[in-house]
């Protein structure tokens, strides 16, 4: 065994040699103390720098939850470490990612000399309290960033014009904080997102017209937030979403349900619940045979259940409608 390990270590030291002609690459001085920074603002009990003491222990047996990837500089030729990964807090059993004091906050300033950072994630399950707070600030500077995990914080601040830069992002979920503000329009220039959750925060105001824009979208989550006004027409334009869930807002502009579900022929679940939409359940299910969930309950909805929805949704498993005025007789094809 220890001449195997020694060969393999001679191998690897002449490939090193071999292929560099110098030492191997390391994080810079600003990203390594970036990177203490995060751990100690996260967790400020753990003593990290015993824990990691070099940049090669960040990156190579560093913390789990921290990825960094080589790059070529194209002008020298050199290769250097980046960070590009981040995940703190509770993950799963399975991933012990740099545990959250009760107390810790992350501010975007930490992160800022991370610049190649595609990832970051931070959830905090519970009945494990908050586990950042702090402000949301700016991650407008994060122009590789495509997916952003940030659930269950004490995270506030609102989504400025600055998201306009991340158009990177392919996930950004940041539900069960405490944001808040109008989402600027300019989330609408996140062409690559195809999960977009801020479900769970204050955010108020009306939505931008401009997410009904983003085609790739899978997944579309504003649910229990404060936005009120119109459900934007320009969703129809949402052709791949297959879950929509609007509920617990104050839409109240549409008069009835947007008929324009109708051409959303992706969607497997619609949920708009607790929104005073009222008027009837209009018929728009010819189509729709795919949908497998639906929550229009409390929506002071009236008339009669249509019975095309049961013609249609054959394959429905979900159906909510109670806290309406809804009459009639129940279709036995809804099973009734
Ligand atoms: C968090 O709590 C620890 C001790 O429990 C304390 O040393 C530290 O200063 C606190 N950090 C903040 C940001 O309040
Ligand atoms: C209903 O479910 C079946 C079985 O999963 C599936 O084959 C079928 O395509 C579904 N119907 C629609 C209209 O999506």
């Amino acid at each position: 065994m220890a001449s195997i390990s020694i060969s393999l270590t001679l191998i690897f030291t002449l490939t090193t040699l071999a292929h560099s002609d110098s030492s191997p690459p390391s994080l810079t001085p600003i990203e390594q103390h970036s990177v203490y920074t995060i751990l100690a603002s996260i967790n400020p009990r753990i003593d990290w720098h015993s824990l990691y003491p070099d940049d090669a222990d960040l990156c190579d047996s560093g913390p789990h939850g921290l990825v960094c990837d080589l790059f070529t500089d194209p002008k020298t030729n050199r290769p250097s470490l980046h960070v590009t990964e981040l995940a703190l807090g509770f993950v799963s059993d399975s991933s012990p990612n740099p545990p959250c004091s009760p107390n810790a906050s992350l501010s975007a300033t930490f992160l800022a000399p991370l610049k190649y950072l595609k990832s970051s994630s931070s959830t905090a399950a519970s009945p494990t309290p908050p586990a950042l707070f702090g402000s949301f600030g700016s991650f407008g500077g994060f122009k590789r960033l495509r997916k952003l995990v940030l659930i269950g914080s004490g995270v506030s601040g609102g989504i400025g014009d600055w998201v306009g830069e991340l158009v990177e992002m392919e996930q950004m979920r940041i539900s069960r904080n405490r944001l808040d503000g109008v989402v600027s329009g300019e989330i609408g220039q996140l062409r690559r997102l195809r999960v977009l959750d801020l479900s769970f925060n204050f955010f108020d105001g009306t939505v931008p017209e401009s997410i009904g824009g983003l085609s790739k979208l899978l997944k579309l989550d504003l649910g229990s937030n404060r936005f009120v006004g119109r459900i934007p027409e320009s969703f129809v334009g949402l052709t791949n979403l297959v879950f929509m869930d609007l509920s617990r807002n104050r839409f109240s502009a549409n008069c009835g349900i947007p008929l324009f579900l109708a051409e959303m022929q992706s969607l497997k679940e619609v949920y708009l619940s607790g929104n005073p939409l009222g008027g009837q359940i209009p018929e728009i299910w010819k189509n729709l045979g795919g949908i497998l969930g639906i929550g229009f309950s409390g929506m002071g909805l009236v008339g009669n259940i249509p019975g095309s929805m049961g013609v249609f949704l054959r394959n429905l498993s979900y159906l909510s409608l109670e806290n309406n005025r809804l009459e009639g007789e129940c279709q036995r094809s809804l099973g009734c």
